[in-house]
């Protein structure tokens, strides 16, 4: 066994600063249920890619928002590797920091948030630390978010058309005329209906289902090689989330692209992930292969998660809430963060935080009693 260790440093200078967030960025959260069985993602492309390099390989992440009130340590030493052509579910209740890990590897945490720690290379290079110009470029081109809130990453000043097109005039060739009907193009491929029409439309006569259909759209217009996808699909019903999905999934096929989907929806992650990271209090309690956490599950984190899907038949789409809440994360205990809310806790959880221990087959998991302490 190996074992992740989270090595804290100073804060550190030249950590890109919030400015143009480029194509799919915002110019400034809500769970959803299951049903099992849970179906796999069938073999193809993406898994005869995986063998090759990460596309996005994210270590030892730290991104901390300094407030008044205390240092909210909002990630606190992530790391994980997105394969070519693969998708990773980034899971975990409200405040545990999946957004604020988009936001990180972007560049794009508002203040008082700083990156502190780590790195996120693309390709071969950090994006952490790299001019701003030059991630300025890459954002759209090489690296999009898909935004939580599709309103904040509208100009309310431009059409839908307009800002799917700009979005092309920054990365390619095309000449105007080509990008205005691109952008049709590109919205009729996400379910718009009437894309013509839609693409003259402002972003407040659309409905909310519409405008994240546009983020979207924005998104994919420059095949980028990673789409960090927040919440996609949680404003949209359930027939448009599966089109949703199966685009982003034509699209990898397609192109290879590296998906990071942070969502509450357990069964969305069964059914288009390869890989799942559970995230709780800012940091990793458990990863590895979507099939194999789902089928045996080894964090006690993980469990009342998975535990908390509806069964087949049942209405309700939102997860049973585990009792007890997500820690302050200005205010963390010691020892394992989840320890107040764990049922197996005991006095030596309390006493140091446990590392992330490999446990092979690519598997990581963050609990004493899951790893044993002989692998500590
Ligand atoms: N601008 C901010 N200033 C201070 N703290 C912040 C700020 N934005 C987020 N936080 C804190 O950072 C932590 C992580 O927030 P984040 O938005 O990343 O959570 P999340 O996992 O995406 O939650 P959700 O599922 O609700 O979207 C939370 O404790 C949150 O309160
Ligand atoms: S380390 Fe202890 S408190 Fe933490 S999850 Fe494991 S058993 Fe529970
Ligand atoms: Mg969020």
């Amino acid at each position: 066994m190996s074992v992740e260790r989270d090595t804290a440093s100073a804060p550190r200078g030249g950590v890109p600063k919030p400015g143009n967030a480029g194509p799919g960025a915002p110019r400034s959260a809500a769970p959803a249920g299951a049903a099992r069985p849970l179906p796999a993602r069938p073999a193809g492309l993406a898994a005869a890619l995986a063998a090759e390099a990460p596309v996005l390989d994210v270590r030892n992440l730290a991104a901390w928002y300094f407030t008044d009130e205390g240092t909210v340590k909002a990630v606190d030493g992530v790391g994980f590797k997105l394969g070519k052509g693969k998708t990773l579910g980034l899971v975990g209740e409200s405040g545990c920091g999946k957004t604020a890990t988009g936001l990180a590897v972007l560049g794009l945490l508002p203040p008082p948030g700083r990156v502190v720690r780590g790195e996120a290379v693309l390709g071969r290079r950090d994006l952490l630390r790299m001019p701003e110009a030059d991630l300025a470029a890459m954002r759209g081109r090489d690296i999009a978010m898909i935004f939580q809130e599709p309103m904040s990453a509208l100009d309310p000043l431009m059409t839908a058309g307009e800002q799917i097109a700009e979005c092309l005039e920054m990365h390619t060739a095309l000449d105007r005329r080509e990008r205005a009907e691109k952008a049709v193009e590109l919205l009729a491929s996400v379910g718009v209906p009437e894309p013509a029409l839609r693409a003259k439309a402002w972003p407040h006569e659309l409905s909310g289902g519409m405008r994240q259909r546009v983020v979207i759209a924005m998104a994919l217009a420059c095949d980028p090689k990673v789409v960090i996808a927040d919440e996609p699909t949680t404003a949209l019903d359930v027939t448009v989330q599966a089109q949703i999905l199966d685009l982003i999934e034509d699209t990898q096929e397609r192109t290879g692209m590296g998906v990071i989907l942070v969502t509450h929806d357990l069964a969305a992650v069964a059914q288009a992930a390869d890989e799942v990271a559970v995230m709780y209090a800012g940091v990793l309690v458990e990863t590895g292969p979507v099939k194999d956490v789902y089928a045996h599950p080894a964090h006690p984190y993980t469990k009342a998660l998975l535990g908390s899907i509806p069964v087949v038949g049942q209405a309700a789409r939102q997860l049973v809430t585990i009792p007890g809440r997500v820690p302050n994360l200005a205010r963390l205990p010691s020892g394992c963060r989840f320890a107040d809310r764990c049922p197996l806790a005991e006095s030596a959880c309390r006493a140091v935080e446990p590392d992330l221990v490999d446990l092979g087959a690519g598997r990581r998991v963050r609990c004493i009693l899951a790893t044993g302490r002989a692998a500590r």
